[in-house]
């Protein structure tokens, strides 16, 4: 007889893939973010393919798309699978999708096999991780463990739109926000498979990995006031050139980092005002994404940024500000689930390697909720947010395989439920 596991259908995951791709605004790769058109069409597939595998669909007040397949015993606590639906911009189609897509496919051969587990579990398609839209992450998965802040609902995407708005605009009411949150005893584990977004699978020829951690990261801004003026006329030695000093910032955050290795610091986006090839910039708005799973080292390097940034800005006449936008730290994955996706690992023919993830994911906000696994999928040179970003049929179709037996003997062996945060 066919193992269980062997019906997991890795085509059907890599056309789902495909499909979910098409839920992008016009440019290359996959771009779409929360509470957009594009985000309301990746839902309706999702929806439609939780539906099929035999699970209810709801989607709770931030707009988190929720299928549920009842277990024999509803009472019993349930095991969440998920990841995010949002990407950055210019993006891949496998980040967040493919803990979803995988997820359905898990479901969809216990239903097809007709199997009904003790537990119910609940596949989760959140509704922002990247924080592209409003600068602020994990505002689904902050929402359904309970720790989301009243005051988030006023961040702001860069047209004005607050997240408030952003809701009322589904339909929805922002102020149920509370309405999203789930209690613990309720929630057995969450468990989250995603591509590695690293080389270390592929360097280990392995398709599948187990993370035992998440490193911490925070988000800042800063804007550099300087003064704008005439790009023929005014000499250096009279210019406040705030891209100019911009530029210093950038590379002493670099040297930072590179000092401070294996800490990694990144600003991703500059924004020049007036933004004129012959004018002296007079503005320039900027971010800071700095990440480790050493939080002491973390803060030594940032406050070392803003000195240099205190430094850079006096000497060149110029007025500096920095911001925090969001912080989370550094998480552990479950030490009772990380066993089990080990041998999981090694029920699929492959000896297990643990890794420690660089990237941030909704695991990270659902550990104020309950204990939290995560399965890494090998993705092609490590390349992950860029159009590049690729996963195989067959990576995908093992991972999806080593879920399987990780759900089965997770509701098996019945991690007990978190009572305490
Ligand atoms: C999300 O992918 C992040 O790590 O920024
Ligand atoms: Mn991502
Ligand atoms: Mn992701």
């Amino acid at each position: 007889m066919k193992k269980l596991t062997e019906k997991v259908n890795g085509a059907r995951i890599a056309e789902r893939i495909d499909q979910l791709s098409r839920c992008s605004e016009p440019a290359i790769g996959v771009t779409r973010l929360s509470f957009t058109k594009e985000f309301q069409c990746a839902q309706n597939m999702v929806e439609q393919w939780m539906l099929e595998a035999g699970m209810t669909v709801r989607k709770d007040s931030l707009n988190n798309l929720i299928g549920r397949y009842e277990g024999s015993n509803p009472n019993a606590p349930v095991l969440m699978i998920g990841s995010h639906l949002d990407t950055v911009i210019e993006g891949g189609k496998f980040d967040g999708m493919l803990g979803i897509v995988t997820g359905i496919e898990i479901v969809a051969v216990l239903f097809e096999t007709g199997i009904i587990l003790e537990n119910p579990i609940e596949v989760i398609a959140f509704c922002d991780e990247e924080g592209v839209r409003f600068h602020s992450t994990f505002l689904g998965s902050k929402a359904i463990a309970g720790t989301l802040k009243r005051e988030e609902l006023e961040v702001k995407d860069d047209e004005g739109i607050t997240l408030a708005n952003a809701i009322k605009e589904l339909g929805l009411d922002p102020l149920n926000y509370k309405e999203a949150a789930r209690v613990p005893e309720e929630v057995l584990a969450y468990i989250e498979l995603h591509i590695e977004q690293g080389p270390v699978l592929q360097a280990e020829e392995i398709p599948c990995g187990v993370v035992t951690g998440i490193a911490g990261a925070s988000r800042y801004s800063f804007t550099i006031e300087g003064f704008a003026g005439h790009a023929g006329t005014v000499p250096h030695t009279l210019r406040k050139d705030a891209l100019a000093g911009s530029a210093e910032l950038v590379l002493e955050i670099e040297r930072l980092a590179k000092e401070n290795a294996p800490i990694v610091a990144t600003v991703g986006k500059l924004s020049v005002k007036p933004g004129s090839s012959n004018v002296i910039a007079g503005e320039v708005a900027g971010t800071i994404d700095i990440r480790d799973t050493d939080e002491r080292r973390k803060r030594k390097v940032l406050e070392a940024i803003f000195q240099s940034g205190e430094e850079i800005a006096s000497h060149r006449g110029l007025k500096i500000h920095f911001e925090k936008v969001m912080e989370v730290s550094p998480v552990l994955c479950s030490e009772e689930l990380i066993p089990i996706i080990e041998s999981s690992i090694r029920e699929n023919g492959m000896d297990p390697v643990r890794l420690i993830s660089g990237a941030g994911h909704d695991a990270m906000a659902m550990a104020d909720l309950t204990k939290v696994g995560m399965i890494f999928v090998r993705c092609r040179d490590g390349i992950s947010h860029h159009p590049d970003e690729h996963a195989s049929l067959e990576d995908m179709e093992i991972g999806a395989r080593v879920l399987l037996d990780t759900v089965l003997q997770v509701i098996h062996s019945k991690v007990a439920a978190k009572t305490e945060v």
